[in-house]
């Protein structure tokens, strides 16, 4: 699938739920989100059906997002199915990590390579006040279940949350060195206007080499984050939905669209 400006788009990300465990103050808006109705998520088998049909306009990498992709029930055998798909090169999950102590090698087994985990402070207080509901002790554990089970190279995100998280920056690549995770800078994006936080150093999307769908849990094919475009793979059909998605992908993201990291997983 080659798109106006030339892009290979090979890489999908798939969100297998809105729901999540935790509540990060940069992830959800204050007045919550409305949770979707459990008829409009899609299946393993609807969602393995879009993976067939993308493999064969090129499709070769798969991230699992949420909401926290791990609520969802059964997600080892989701990936065993994906795994299962011919033309698909790589598989990696995004997660906050808490269900990877039970977990990791389940996935690891089903066929999953790699995981990001979100990591945004060492201080167990400052946790607490970013995810809301998350114990800093849970998600380490997972970092290590994730290592110990060989979903390596493990990378962690950390966010940089203006005024929140800053010195904490030198303590967590500490962290990531003595355990070798490799660590990435996320720029915080404003949930209202899609804006990233300036900060010096970080990377936002780099739109030029943008390879990337992404595929919302009730189904709808997300040409950019920051388009307001969505095309619903069971109205269209499956190849239709990729197709306009690919065809209407904009040059570049510019602030607009709704955010919802929530439901389509960052
Ligand atoms: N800005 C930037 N990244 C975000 N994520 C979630 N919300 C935001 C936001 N407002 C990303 C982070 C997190 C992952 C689950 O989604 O990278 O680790
Ligand atoms: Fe959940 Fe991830 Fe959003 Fe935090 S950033 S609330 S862990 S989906």
């Amino acid at each position: 699938m080659l798109d106006r400006f030339n892009r290979q788009i090979t890489y999908l990300r798939i969100s297998v739920t809105d729901r999540c465990n935790f509540r990060c103050s940069y992830c959800m808006p204050e007045e919550g989100v409305e949770l979707k109705r459990h008829e409009d998520i899609l299946s393993f088998q609807e969602i393995v059906d879009v993976v067939k049909t993308g493999t064969k306009l090129g499709l070769k990498k798969i991230r699992l997002t949420g909401g926290e992709p791990l609520v969802r029930k059964n997600l080892p055998r989701l990936v065993k199915m994906i795994a299962e798909v011919k033309g698909i090169e790589d598989i990696s999950l995004t997660t906050n990590g808490v269900f990877l102590t039970e977990l990791a090698t389940q996935l690891k087994e089903a066929g999953l390579k790699r995981v990001n985990i979100s990591l945004d402070t060492l201080n167990p207080t400052k946790f607490k006040e970013i995810t809301g509901t998350g114990k800093l002790e849970d998600v380490l554990k997972g970092i290590d279940a994730a290592n110990r089970a060989g979903l390596t190279p493990v990378k962690i995100n950390f966010v940089r949350i203006p005024g929140e998280n800053e010195e904490d920056e030198k303590q967590i690549k500490k962290y990531c060195k003595e355990k070798n995770l490799e660590l990435r800078f996320i720029r915080q994006m404003n949930l209202k206007t899609g804006e990233f936080a300036p900060v010096e150093g970080g990377t936002g999307g780099i739109c030029e080499i943008c390879n990337r769908l992404r595929l919302t849990a009730d189904g709808f094919m997300v040409p950019c984050l920051h388009s307001g475009l969505r095309f619903n793979v069971r109205k269209l059909g499956i190849e239709e939905a990729f197709r306009q998605a690919v065809n209407l992908k904009p040059e570049k993201g510019i602030g607009t669209g709704t955010h919802e990291f929530s439901n389509i997983g960052g």
